[in-house]
Order: C-alpha cells, then structure tokens, then sequence
C-alpha cells in the first residue's frame, strides 16, 4: 500500500516524521509531494498510490481518474470543498476529514488578527480593546467552541448563531444563541466567519447582512473567501469608514482592497490558521491512523461522502 502526502503549503517536518511513522508502522510505503506549483506534478504523483492525504489541495476528477489505484483521500483538516466529493464517489474513493484536529490553532489566529485590528495595525494611534465588546460567533463548529473559549479570557460578551445546532449547545457554553444570521450581525461589535463554503453559503456575506453591524465594527475571516461576495464587500467598505476586515484567506481582489483600504484592511498572503506544529501533527497524525484503519479494517468513521 503506498499513501502519498501532497500539500502545497507543507505540513511541519515533525509532522511528516509522525505521519511517516504510522505509515509505516502498518508496513505501508509513504511518499511526499510538497510545494508543487504544476497541477501535472500532482497528476504524475497519484499514478500509483492507494491513499491521499491533502489540506487546500484540490482533488477534481482529472486527478481521481489520474490515481488509477485510489482507494481513500483523507483531507487534513476540517472543510473538505477541495474534493470533488461526486467524482470520488463514482470512482469508489472515499474521502474523509479529520474534524477538530486543528481549530484551536484556527481560534487563536482569530485573536491575532483581532488584536492587530483594532490596535489600528500598530500604526501608533491609540486603538480599543476586546474586553466588553460583543462577539458574534457565525457557526458553533470545533472552531467556533474554540473562538467562544478563548474569548471568555478577554473579557467579551459572546453571541453566536448556527443554522444547524440547537441553542443548548451554545447555551451550555455560556454562550447566547441567536436566532438569526441578521439578529447577529445587528448585535455584534466583532463578527468571526466560521462558515463552510457550501452552494448555500457561497457570497452569503454580503452588502445587505454587513448594513447591520455597528458602528466601528470589524469582521474577521478565518474560515473561506467564497462566503464573502467581494464587489459587495467593496461597496460595502466604501460606505463605511468604520469599518475593518481581516482575514486568513486572500481574497479575489486583494490589490484592489489594498489599494482602497489599506488603513482598515488586511489579509495573510497565504492562509495561516492551521499552520502550527501542533495542528499540522494533529490533522496530519490523524489522517494517517484514519487511513490505516479504513484500509486494514474497513474503519468508516469521518467518511464524508
Ligand atoms: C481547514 O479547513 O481545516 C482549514 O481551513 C485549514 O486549511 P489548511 O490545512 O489548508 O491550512
């Protein structure tokens, strides 16, 4: 059996030494694919391998029908829109995440970028703090239990909405679920995206949702650019000088953003949340054993297709 790791933006050595140790353990092959910038150097790489472990990677149909042996993608990670879930399927390939295994890294960014923010993107000017604001968590997931925790070390009133979960959850948490994705926005100094890319949420943060903020908001993105609809976010920044956005995932229009906006916007160049040694041994680790067990004993769980 040979498991390939292919990560564009690499995982921590430590991480690989640990991944490459499960693999072997089960007398499998490991091989690794890092930093490749030509889709065909992923086509070349899946020729002969039975397993997949990615991140951002993306997995379409070329590269399933490439991967004549695939039996299982394991994406390292939470959000899986990187995966042609229905090509894979049809292929008979299952695909799995590793939810959990890298949200504490993914919260604490939150914070980093919060705290550069509203400290003005230490520019020297006297900025604000957390403590007393109102944070709106957008979706309870691992990431957003993560954001809620932390939180309550500032000193913020924490408010979250989630389509999906029921209030207790949240509730159990000390934190007051909202009913609806407007009531939050109306209520919040400080939005935290923690939304998958999905048919519905794609463009979903958009010009009307962000009217509701107040004044001197800010909106912070670790989760995907998709769910922001970017000319709106435009439109909607020059109407409001007060307000900031930051986020982990470089948008579309980032020249132009920068260009308009540079006093209250900012983006990492590369998206960095889950970047830390402990995330990257987390997810990576537990794709590796994730696999192991689906190929030596038909171990389904985290199957997201
Ligand atoms: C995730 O979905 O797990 C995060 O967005 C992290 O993505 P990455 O592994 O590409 O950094």
């Amino acid at each position: 059996m040979k498991v390939l790791i292919a990560t564009d933006k690499p995982f921590a050595k430590v991480a690989v030494d640990g991944i490459r140790k499960e693999i072997e353990a089960a007398g499998f092959e490991l091989a690794l694919l890092e930093k490749y910038t030509e889709k065909q150097q992923l086509l070349d790489a899946v020729a002969d391998v039975d397993a997949i472990i990615i991140r951002s990677d993306i997995i379409d149909a070329e590269v399933i029908k490439a991967a004549k042996n695939l039996k299982i993608v394991v994406r390292a990670g939470a959000g899986y829109d990187n995966v042609d879930l229905e090509a894979a399927t049809k292929a008979g390939v299952c695909v799995m995440n590793t939810p959990g295994q890298n949200s504490n890294a993914v919260a604490e960014l939150v914070f980093g970028l919060l705290v550069y923010a509203i400290r003005n993107f230490y520019n020297g000017t006297s900025g604000t703090e957390l403590k007393g604001k109102k944070l709106g968590i957008h979706a309870y997931g691992n990431v957003g239990r993560n954001v809620a925790r932390i939180a309550k070390g500032f000193g913020m009133d924490i408010y979250a909405f989630d389509a999906y979960a029921p209030a207790s959850v949240m509730e159990n948490d000390g934190v007051v679920a909202l009913g609806s994705e407007k009531e939050l926005y109306f209520t919040c100094d400080i939005i935290s995206l923690h939304i998958p890319a999905t048919a519905e949420t794609k463009g979903s943060i958009n010009y009307e949702l962000l009217s509701n903020m107040p004044k001197g908001a800010v909106l912070v993105n670790t989760a995907r650019k998709e769910v922001i609809n970017e000319a709106e976010m435009v439109k909607f920044m020059e109407s409001r000088p007060d307000f900031k956005y930051v986020t982990d995932i470089l948008p579309g229009n980032h020249a132009e953003m920068q260009e308009k906006f540079a006093a209250r916007y900012f983006s990492t160049p590369k998206k960095m949340g889950a970047q830390t040694a402990e995330a990257n041994i987390n997810a990576g680790i537990a794709a590796a054993q994730q696999i192991v067990g689906f190929i030596l004993n038909g171990d389904e769980k985290f199957r997201v297709n």
